[in-house]
């Protein structure tokens, strides 16, 4: 039985303590939280579990093997950091740092110790995008040309972070996971309707190697919820509505062919194909249940998480490249791994 210990418990973290309640082979030993009012929560919903407003008592806690880090990104770093240092395994809230050097740390720490050091990209574990994964991987779509993604709503603004670093989080996860190919450059550009808050709307695009492109759209000011992401290949396309009860995935055999038209070599006829669209099924399994049992899996047979922090950094290195390219109103940012150049 693996021991867990979690440290934040609000908004997010209640969703991680369910489920590792509910994960077989593993046991919420301790939660902390600065809030008392939260603390009360825990007492009332988990009376064995230890509650307290000292991070420490969890990190040092004997029975606590991993540590689950549900605080704010600013904070994500000490936090995982003092974990890894005490030994503990550790799983962080995305994204993995506020800042590149600061993952690289964190990765280089695990890995001295032989620790997991997993992070926590959601969409990674849910049916939907692991149906996509498997379109993909198996060519189904043929080459890809884009991908294309809208992440709206009213959404909760953020104090620590801009509306990148929460909601545009999910797609370059997302992409990190169904791409070979790795971003090399972005333009972002971004605004803000708070005066002194962070942007609460931004527009990203992302240049690869060939002619794949990627634009994100995200917005905490829409009046509507939208999470639909289009991503078009040569033979088929793919609708993913994750705000659609059951069809999250449509496959479209939907298409253009291009021929030389026979009076000039020079002038392209472009032919359109309209085939069948289908709804594949999809795992109905918790995406935070899945990741639970993987996380503990990975820590019970010293196994490297599907998103394990070198997805994480990656992920962080295009959010700072974002940042610095919306500072500069879109100038395209070249992004290295595990550095930054302009
Ligand atoms: N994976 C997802 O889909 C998803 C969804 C929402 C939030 N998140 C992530 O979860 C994290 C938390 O977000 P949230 O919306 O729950 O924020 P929140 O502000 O609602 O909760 C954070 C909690 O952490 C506590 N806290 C802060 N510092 C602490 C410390 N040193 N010791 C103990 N407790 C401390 C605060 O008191 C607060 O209750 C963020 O990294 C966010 O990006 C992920």
């Amino acid at each position: 039985m693996i021991g867990i210990g979690v440290i934040g418990y609000g908004y997010w973290g209640p969703n991680l303590v369910r489920n590792f309640m509910q994960a077989a082979g593993g046991r919420v030993i301790a939660v902390s939280d600065l809030r008392p009012e939260r603390l009360a929560r825990i007492n009332e919903q988990y009376p064995t579990i230890m509650a307290t407003t000292n991070f420490r008592e969890v990190i040092q806690h004997p029975q606590v093997d991993a540590v689950v880090i549900a605080t704010p990104v600013t904070t994500h770093y000490e936090l995982a950091f003092q974990a890894l240092r005490a030994g503990k395994h550790v799983l962080v809230e995305k994204p993995l740092t506020a800042t590149s050097g600061q993952g690289m740390s964190l990765i280089e720490e695990a890995n001295r110790r032989g620790l997991v050091l997993m992070v926590d990209h959601t969409f990674v574990y849910t049916g939907a995008v692991r149906k996509a994964q498997e379109l993909i991987a198996s060519n189904s779509l043929g080459d890809l040309y884009y991908y294309d993604s809208v992440r709206v709503n009213l959404g909760l603004f953020q104090h620590d972070v801009n509306v990148i670093w929460d909601l545009a989080v999910h797609d370059l996860a997302i992409m990190d996971y169904l791409l070979a190919l790795r971003p090399h450059a972005v333009s972002a550009t971004g605004m803000s309707h708070v005066p002194g808050g962070p942007e609460n709307i931004a527009y990203l695009t992302l240049f690869f190697d060939g002619n794949l492109i990627a634009h994100i759209h995200v917005n905490w000011l829409a009046p509507v919820k939208v999470r639909r992401t289009l991503i078009g290949g040569s033979q088929k396309m793919v609708v993913y509505d994750d705000i659609e009860p059951s069809e999250k995935i449509k496959v479209y055999d939907k298409g253009i062919t291009v021929k030389n038209g026979p009076e000039s070599l020079y002038r392209m006829l472009i032919g359109y194909r309209t085939g069948d669209m289908w709804a594949p099924q999809l795992e109905i399994a918790e995406a935070l249940q899945v990741e639970a049992l993987h996380f503990l899996d990975c820590i019970e047979n010293g196994k490297q998480p599907i998103t394990n922090g070198e997805s994480g950094l990656r992920v962080v290195n295009i959010l700072e490249a974002a940042t610095q390219s919306i500072s500069a109103r879109g100038q395209l940012v070249h992004i290295y791994p595990g550095r930054l150049a302009a």
